[in-house]
């Protein structure tokens, strides 16, 4: 799908993604990873913000990135209500060139799915992240679920299309493939939720 219409489909979804800000079990997944954020962290596919109640560590300061201006918008409203510095870049990841070792913590939720290039990005982490920071995912993708896996496959076309989104990816080989290094890894939803923690691997 070309990008301009990827970002007017995210565009024309920001109220969708405002209402499940509260969804129970998102948030339960979500207080568990981002609870483990520190420092200075970057937001990649930042969404309305529905992260932002979980940043509870003093010294966070969030950059949150999207090429949705919708999104951005209600992110930055949202980020209002917390106590944490923010601020955010209105760009395409895929696209972002950003300094080394910049990030203690990087940050990316249910978006792996929708980056033109998730591999790539995966090495941009790495090269972003400073080395004793953490790389904090919580994604989903291809089910551990035979059936569920070849559904998945089946409907990635129309999904797409629908919503903006592969539900097919390899969540786990696309991290593993990177230059990253997996640290802990946990399952849900017939292994079609990942929450993934690396840390970069500088050698
Ligand atoms: C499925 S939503 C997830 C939003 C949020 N992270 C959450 O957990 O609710 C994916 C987000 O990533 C953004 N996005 C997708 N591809 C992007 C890209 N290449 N560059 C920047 N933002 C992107 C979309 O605009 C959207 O806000």
């Amino acid at each position: 799908m070309k990008k301009e219409k990827l970002i007017k489909k995210y565009d024309k979804q920001v109220k969708v993604y405002e209402k499940n800000r509260n969804h129970s079990t998102l948030s339960t997944w979500r207080k568990k990873l981002i609870n483990k954020a520190y420092g200075n962290v970057l937001e990649v596919g930042v969404g309305a913000g529905a992260n932002f109640p979980y940043y509870t560590e003093e010294t966070v300061q969030v950059t949150g990135v999207d090429f949705s201006s919708e999104m951005i918008k209600s992110a930055k409203q949202a980020a209002s209500d917390y106590h944490f510095r923010a601020e955010f870049l209105q760009e395409d990841v895929d696209h972002l060139t950003l300094a080394p070792n910049s990030y203690d913590c990087i940050v990316s939720t249910l978006s792996l799915c929708s980056y033109a290039k998730p591999h790539e990005l995966m090495n941009k982490f790495n090269d972003w992240c400073r080395e004793d920071g953490i790389v904090l995912l919580m994604e989903h993708g291809l089910s551990s679920n035979l059936f569920l896996s070849y559904s998945q496959k089946i409907l990635d076309p129309l999904f797409t299309k629908i919503s903006g989104c592969h539900c097919n990816r390899d969540i786990l080989k696309i991290v593993e493939k990177s230059d990253l290094q997996l640290i802990n890894i946990e399952t849900y939803w017939s292994g079609i939720v990942y929450m993934i923690c690396a840390k970069p691997n500088k050698n």
